[in-house]
C-alpha cells in the first residue's frame, strides 16, 4: 500500500496492478549511428524564437553571433563536458529566397560567414551544429520549405558539415507526412553523414485527425514530437508531461537506442519556472528519456537553474544506455509516481511528481513493491542531493516529501 499524507488527509492506495514488463521495440529504431542515448545541447527557439532585429536587439536576435556565444559558455562553463554538444538553430535563419542554383542559404547580414563556417566553429569546440528546415514550401515563419527540394537541401545540409536537422510541418497535409518524412531520412541517409533527424511528424498527424504510426516513425526518426510548442509556465510543461503520461497511441514502447519521444525543449533558466519547478522539468526529462534541447540564455543563466542542468546524477537516469523510456506507473490524487529501468540490470530511476499547487510538501509512504519493483534488495539515493536513503527490501517502507509542483527524484540500485 501507498500511503500519502496531505492536506490532512491520509489516502490508502490500492496494491499496484500489475506491472506490465516493458517490451521495448530496440531493434526496428533508426540505426543510423547517431542518438544512442538522447541527444543533449542548446536551441534557439522557446527563448529566442524569431527575434530577426539585430538593429535593435543585436544581443539576442537570430544570427551566427548568438550561435557562437552560446558556444563558448557552453565549452567554457561545463555544459559541453556534461553531454550538452548540439547547438541547435530554429527557425528564422533562412534567405527569404533560395541562391539562382536553388540552394539553401542563409540570410548574409545576419549569417555573414556562412553555415559551413558555423558547423566548423562547433566541430573546433567539440561541439555540433544543428538546423531546421520544413516539409511544406514554406517554414512556419515564412522562409524557403524543402518541398521538392529535399535531396538537394540533405546535400547541402551535409556539405556544410551539420549533424542536426528539425524537420518541421508547416504547410503539409498527413500525406505528405507519412510520404516525406521517411524520405528525408534516406536523403539524409544517402549523404553519408551521420545527422540527428528530428520529427514533427506525429504532432502535425496527430493534430489533422490522423493516427501517428510510432513504430514507422521510430524506423525513421531519431526524434519526434509528440505535442505542441513548449513555452516558459509551469502549466506547458505539466501539460507535457501528462501527455506522456496518458501515453495516447503508445508512443512509450517505441522509445529507445536511436529513437526518442520528444517533449520539446527543456526551458529552465528562463522566466517561467520556480526552483521546484525547473527541478520538475529536470527529473521528469531525464525519466521520460527525452531529448534535453535547452532554450535558455546561457550567458545569463542563474546558477541555481546551472546546477540542475549540470547535475550529473540526473543526466545520468537521462543517458542510461538501456535507453528505455519510464512511465507513470500510478496516480495518488496529485501525486503521480513514475519509474524507469537503468543499470545494473533490476535497477530503477523513480519519481514522485506533486501536481498540487497549494499547501504544504506531501509525505508519500511507500514500498518498492507498490511501484512494481521487487527483484530483490535495493539501495536508494536522493539523486539532487544525492542523499543516501538506506537499503530497502522489497516490503520495507520508505517515506519522503514532495513538494507543491516538485518532484522527489530516487535512484533504486540493486545489491
Ligand atoms: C544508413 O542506413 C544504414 C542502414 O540502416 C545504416 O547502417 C547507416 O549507418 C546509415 N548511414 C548514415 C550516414 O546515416
Ligand atoms: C495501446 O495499448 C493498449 C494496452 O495494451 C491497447 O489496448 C491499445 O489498443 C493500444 N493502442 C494502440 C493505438 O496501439
Ligand atoms: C511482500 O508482501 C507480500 C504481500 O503482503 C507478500 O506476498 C510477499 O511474500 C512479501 N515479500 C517479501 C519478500 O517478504
Amino acid at each position: 500500500m501507498v500511503k500519502l499524507l496531505g492536506h490532512n488527509m491520509l489516502v490508502h492506495l490500492m496494491t499496484v496492478a500489475v506491472w506490465v514488463t516493458l517490451s521495448c521495440h530496440h531493434g526496428d529504431a533508426l540505426d543510423n549511428g547517431v542518438a544512442r542515448t538522447p541527444p543533449m545541447g542548446w536551441m534557439s527557439w522557446e527563448r529566442f524564437e524569431c527575434n530577426t532585429n539585430c538593429d535593435t536587439d543585436p544581443d539576442n536576435c537570430i544570427s551566427e553571433k548568438l550561435l557562437m556565444q552560446m558556444a563558448d559558455v557552453m565549452a567554457a562553463e561545463g555544459y559541453r563536458d556534461a553531454g550538452y554538444e548540439y547547438v541547435a538553430i530554429d527557425d528564422c535563419w533562412l534567405a527569404n529566397e533560395r541562391d539562382k542554383d536553388g540552394h539553401l542559404q542563409p540570410e548574409p547580414k545576419r549569417f555573414p560567414s556562412g553555415m559551413k563556417a558555423l558547423a566548423d566553429y562547433m566541430h573546433d569546440r567539440g561541439l555540433k551544429l544543428g538546423i531546421y528546415e520544413d516539409i511544406g514550401s514554406k517554414t512556419c515563419a515564412g522562409f524557403p520549405g524543402s518541398r521538392g527540394h529535399m535531396r538537394d537541401d540533405a546535400n547541402t545540409f551535409a556539405r556544410w558539415g551539420v549533424d542536426m536537422l528539425k524537420f518541421d510541418g508547416c504547410g503539409g497535409d498527413v500525406g505528405l507526412y507519412e510520404e516525406g518524412y521517411p524520405e528525408m531520412s534516406r536523403y539524409l541517409n544517402e549523404t553519408g553523414r551521420h545527422i540527428v533527424y528530428s520529427c514533427e511528424w506525429p504532432m502535425y498527424e496527430s493534430a489533422q485527425g490522423g493516427k501517428p504510426n510510432y513504430v514507422k516513425i521510430a524506423k525513421y526518426c531519431n526524434m519526434f514530437r509528440d505535442l505542441g510548442d513548449i513555452y516558459d509556465s509551469w502549466g506547458s510543461v505539466l501539460g507535457m508531461i501528462d501527455y506522456f503520461g496518458d501515453d495516447p497511441g503508445n508512443f512509450t514502447r517505441v522509445a529507445g537506442p536511436g529513437a526518442w519521444n520528444d517533449p520539446d525543449q527543456v526551458v529552465i533558466g528562463n522566466f517561467g519556472l520556480s526552483h521546484d519547478q525547473e527541478r520538475a522539468q529536470m527529473a521528469l526529462w531525464a525519466i521520460m528519456a527525452s531529448p534535453m534541447l535547452v532554450s535558455a540564455d546561457f550567458r545569463k543563466m542563474p546558477a541555481s537553474s546551472k546546477a540542475i542542468l549540470l547535475n550529473k546524477y540526473v543526466i545520468s537516469i537521462n543517458q542510461d544506455p538501456l535507453g528505455v523510456q519510464g512511465r507513470r506507473i500510478k496516480e495518488m490524487g496529485k501525486i503521480s509516481a513514475w519509474t524507469k529501468p537503468v543499470l545494473p540490470t533490476g535497477s530503477y530511476a523513480i519519481v514522485f511528481l506533486n501536481a498540487g499547487t497549494g499547501g504544504y510538501p506531501s509525505k508519500v509512504t511507500f514500498t518498492m513493491a507498490d511501484l512494481g519493483i521487487e527483484r530483490g534488495k535495493y539501495s536508494v539515493m536522493e539523486v539532487f542531493e544525492q542523499t543516501q536513503i538506506g537499503s530497502f527490501a522489497p516490503n520495507d517502507s520508505i517515506s519522503c516529501f514532495v513538494n507543491p509542483t516538485g518532484v522527489y527524484l530516487m535512484r533504486a540500485t540493486i545489491l
